[in-house]
């Protein structure tokens, strides 16, 4: 398999800086493309080209493409707030399924012949039956889901009817930050319970919110299947060898450990690592919270040479902690 240029979008943002991260320590060459709306320059690593921009930008676009002499993209950037969606459907519909069709458009002129996308859980809506494979029916309940779902189907057309094949990544729950320190999450306001358990920890908030203790699990409350960041691009980078490797075939893979844990349990691992517990407050329903999601990762283990490194709660939630700490150190959000 020979490695090609890769061009990361959304490469200054959580997800997308630890993709970065785990090309360049695969020996990958890789450019970066995000237009610093939620993103922070900081977590690029030094040495990689970045260029400020949107990747509905066309003439940025070809330029970049022709400038790094791409042969494949990781498409991270987008809108990610499921709550804003609802509120503000046609921004979501703009920023993630109008401005990945100009971006996939660009590709397709260019000639590149591999794409990653960061796609959701949210496909799935709230799904009929958990452990969800990818086989469940695809019934996205918010603008979000539907935003990137119709990606996914863009890019399944355009695999059938150019020279290019992709794979749709449907993450379950991302969490954790990179183990040496080289990035994490960053950015006021997250409602994402393990960003949310750390600020809380370092005394950035003073409690956390439980919302839901009357659910039907074995605690009552919500279980979520909590994949590590860097876990998670590992797997794009698989992902990516494997398109290499049989241009002729498309993935579309969930990305979780198969494995639940309860807002509880997650909540009284990190406590276990604190000089003293969180405060906790118990609260009431928040809207459109599934009881149960659960990846089955069947076909990620039987498709990918993806082995876990982190799946370790305490893991993540130290990962977590110790960039928690770190961004107040620097003064950094
Ligand atoms: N939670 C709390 N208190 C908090 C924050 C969260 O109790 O302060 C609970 C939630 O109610 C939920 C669980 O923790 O039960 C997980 O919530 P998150 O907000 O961390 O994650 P979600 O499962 O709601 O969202 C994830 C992704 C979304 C994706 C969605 C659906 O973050 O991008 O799954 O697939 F759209």
């Amino acid at each position: 398999m020979s490695k090609v240029p890769v061009l990361v979008t959304g490469g200054a943002g959580y997800i997308g800086s630890h993709a970065v991260l785990a090309l360049r320590d695969a020996g990958w060459s890789v450019a970066v493309v995000d237009d610093l709306s939620t993103g922070n320059r900081y977590v690029v690593p030094e040495g990689v080209p970045f260029y400020e921009g949107r990747v509905d930008d066309r003439a940025l676009i070809q330029r970049i493409l022709a400038e790094q002499g791409i042969g494949a993209i990781m498409h991270f950037a987008g809108s990610i707030v499921v709550p804003e969606s609802v509120e503000k459907p046609l921004d979501y519909y703009r920023n993630n399924t109008v401005a990945s069709h100009s971006l996939i458009s660009s590709a397709v002129d260019a000639g590149v012949k591999h794409f990653v996308f960061s796609s959701t859980a949210a496909v799935y809506g709230e799904p009929e039956r958990v452990p969800v494979d990818e086989s469940v029916p695809k019934l996205p309940i918010n603008p979000y889901g539907a935003s990137k779902l119709m990606t996914e189907r863009m890019l399944e057309d355009s695999a059938a009817a150019y020279p290019m094949n992709y794979a749709a990544l449907r993450y379950f729950n991302v969490s954790g930050a990179d183990p040496d320190g080289r990035s994490g999450q960053v950015g006021k306001g997250s409602t994402h319970l393990i960003k949310v358990a750390v600020e809380a920890a370092v005394g950035k908030r003073d409690h956390i919110d439980v919302f839901g203790t009357d659910y039907p699990t074995e605690d009552g409350s919500c279980v979520r299947d909590y994949i590590h960041v860097s876990d998670l691009t590992a797997a794009h980078v698989k992902a990516l060898e494997r398109l290499i490797e049989a241009p002729d075939e498309n993935l579309v893979l969930n990305l979780g450990y198969g494995r639940g844990l309860s807002v509880l349990e997650v909540l009284d691992a990190l406590d276990r690592l604190l000089p003293q517990p969180i405060r906790r407050e118990m609260k009431g329903r928040r809207a459109g919270d599934p009881p149960l999601l659960i990846s089955s990762n069947r076909a990620l283990m039987e498709t990918l040479d993806w082995t876990p490194r982190f799946a370790d709660i305490d893991t993540i939630l130290g990962h977590a902690l110790d960039w928690e700490r770190k961004l107040l150190t620097r003064n950094w959000a």
